[in-house]
């Protein structure tokens, strides 16, 4: 039961210090593990830091008494493929959640093949089952721009937009959207969608990564995993990364990511062909032959 007094110290309450919030831990270590756990990405960084300053400065306000509307937060992350969009949102889902802004620090990803059905009556009941597999938490439509097909009139994509706009000006429905794909596309999606593009108000944009930033993401992955390439491995693969960035579908970290599981293959079939006992430097370490080992080098021909 809440005594008079309690109340009065409500009224009273003048002060809310940031410091003392267990909340505020919460989003400084995600904030911490996204500057540390990923490479570059400044802005990205800062724009992450800028939102959670805010969403952490509007619950102070709200401890005071100085109502305001729940922020939208709905977002839209720009940028190609394998430059940290996914991994991001990851992160921002666990600062709303530590902030309360939703219930789950899930993210739910779709494309347009789960929300679009193929027949006429059957996106309505796909489209609600997504958006209630995501509810409480954060619906990630990756390439959110296959939603508009301008060209076909019937498009059933349409469809799919505007019960998103209604759910997402659901206040109640603690469900915030993330749009994602690349920035060119997305900028012609939103003008084409005036109404979807005025409830998202944070652009996020994921710029492609420097040959530089890949090799220290490869660096991180590696040790990550408790590898490690030796120099000539290493310069090697610094090779392999600058024919692989002119590869078609090149997926910046996550080219990154493949290249590295390649070389572990290798390593592997080269350790096992040893045979004889194998010591703990032999385990760890990634060699040239290891990098050398791909196609790319040979024939220059599809990502190896
Ligand atoms: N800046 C970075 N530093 C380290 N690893 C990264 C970075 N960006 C992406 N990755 C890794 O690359 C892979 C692809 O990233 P992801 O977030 O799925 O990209 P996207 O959603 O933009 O396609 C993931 O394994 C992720 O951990
Ligand atoms: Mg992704």
């Amino acid at each position: 039961m809440p005594t008079e007094a309690d109340a009065t110290d409500e009224l009273t309450l003048e002060e809310f210090d940031l410091a003392s919030d267990d909340s505020k831990r919460q989003v400084e270590e995600t904030l911490a593990a996204l500057e540390n756990e990923l490479v570059g990405l400044g802005s990205v960084k800062d724009r992450v830091r800028e939102i959670a300053a805010l969403l952490l400065v509007d619950r102070a306000r709200e401890q005071l008494g100085l109502s305001s509307s729940r922020p939208t937060l709905h977002m839209s992350f720009t940028g190609g493929p394998g430059t940290g969009k996914t991994t991001v949102a990851q992160m921002m889902a666990k600062i709303l959640h530590s902030l309360g802004y939703v219930r789950t620090p899930r993210v739910h990803t779709v494309t347009r093949d789960d929300l679009v059905g193929q027949f006429i009556g059957h996106t309505a009941p796909k489209t609600k089952e997504a958006i209630a597999r995501a509810a409480g938490g954060v619906l990630f439509i990756d390439e959110a721009y296959y939603l508009f097909r301008p060209e076909n009139e019937r498009d059933y994509g349409q469809e799919v937009i505007e019960i998103l706009l209604q759910e997402m000006e659901n206040e109640r429905a603690s469900l915030v959207v993330v749009f994602a794909g690349y920035e060119d596309r997305m900028d012609t999606f939103f003008s084409a969608n005036p109404g979807l593009s005025s409830r998202v108000p944070h652009h996020i944009s994921f710029e492609d990564y420097s040959h530089d930033e890949l090799m220290r993401i490869a660096d991180l992955m590696v040790a990550k995993e408790n590898f490690r390439f030796d120099p000539a491995a290493r310069a090697a693969f610094a090779d392999y990364l600058e024919l692989r960035m002119k590869q078609p579908r090149f997926s910046n970290a996550r080219s990154v990511r493949n290249a590295v599981e390649r070389c572990r293959l290798r390593q592997a079939k080269r350790l096992v062909e040893l045979h004889k006992p194998l010591t703990r430097d032999d385990l760890v370490t990634l060699t040239e032959t290891d990098v050398r080992g791909s196609s790319l080098f040979r024939d220059g021909a599809s990502a190896g």
